[in-house]
């Protein structure tokens, strides 16, 4: 059975008192939530343990926003998955738009990021997506169709239920612009083929999620199209009331 999913990237926000507050505020919230959801929280590394310490025993699970793709080594700043299952992660978000346009992540450095974290254990949500340019030049289905390509190319996978991908329009991250359900619906619909195309039917199990202004508002309506399993959530998740609402509204 699929779940839906929802999960709070919490990017660089949260000192650990605040990620404490946040935390304890999401799960008290969430706790009456009898429908079987996965809900996950990304703090950033400096709150992971905190956050762990506090989900222990709750259906929440925790999550990081980035992973390297060594085990270990000299590589300055960087953490393996390894260290991310040690901290208590069970998931790691990869090729984050941020990351991507901020940080210089490239496709072929996300195919090892996602190599490593399944071969360690660590499940994957892999973040695709358009910028504003690509999409008014008609380009939205090539660019997703490359990178989801790109991410699936020579994978072998053996729970497509570790494997989530995140379609997140980059004009639609912090904007307050949402695609709409349709606009969503019509680039999930083309990464359910891909998939579907390169390990048949099964991987309908693969969930495929949407990020950008995802909010109480708009949750209910994206969640009702065939191929969005879930959200990932950025600014709306730094709220516990927001979240809790739409963890709610997503297990209705
Ligand atoms: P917003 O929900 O703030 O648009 O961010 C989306 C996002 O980037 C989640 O990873």
């Amino acid at each position: 059975m699929k779940k839906n999913m929802i999960a709070g990237n919490w990017k660089m926000n949260m000192l650990r008192h605040e990620a404490r507050e946040l935390t304890q505020n999401i799960i008290s919230g969430v706790a009456k939530v009898k429908h079987d959801l996965d809900i996950l929280l990304a703090p950033p590394f400096t709150s992971l343990d905190v956050v762990r310490g506090l989900i222990e025993g709750t259906k929440v699970k925790l999550s990081a926003q980035n992973v390297f793709w060594e085990d270990r080594g000299a590589f300055t700043g960087e953490i393996s998955p390894a260290m991310l299952i040690d901290a208590g992660c069970e998931w790691a978000i990869i090729g984050h738009s941020e990351r991507r346009g901020i940080l210089g992540e490239t496709d072929s450095i996300v195919r090892k990021k996602i190599k490593a974290s399944l071969n360690d254990g660590l499940n994957v949500i892999v973040c695709v997506g358009e910028t504003l340019e690509e999409r008014e030049q008609g380009k939205t289905i090539k660019i997703v169709q490359s990178q989801v390509e790109s991410a699936l190319m020579d994978l072998e996978l053996e729970d497509y239920s570790k494997f989530v991908i995140a379609y997140e329009p980059v004009w639609a991250i912090g904007t307050g612009k949402n695609a709409t359900p349709e606009e969503a619906e019509h680039v999930h619909a083309t990464i359910r083929e891909i998939t579907g195309n390169i390990f048949g039917q099964d991987s309908d199990l693969i969930r495929i999620i949407y990020g950008g202004s995802v909010k109480v508002d708009n949750i209910k309506e994206l969640l009702a199209m065939d191929n969005i399993d879930g959200a990932l959530i950025g600014g709306a998740g730094l709220n516990a009331e927001s979240f809790v609402k739409i963890v709610k509204i997503a297990g209705e």
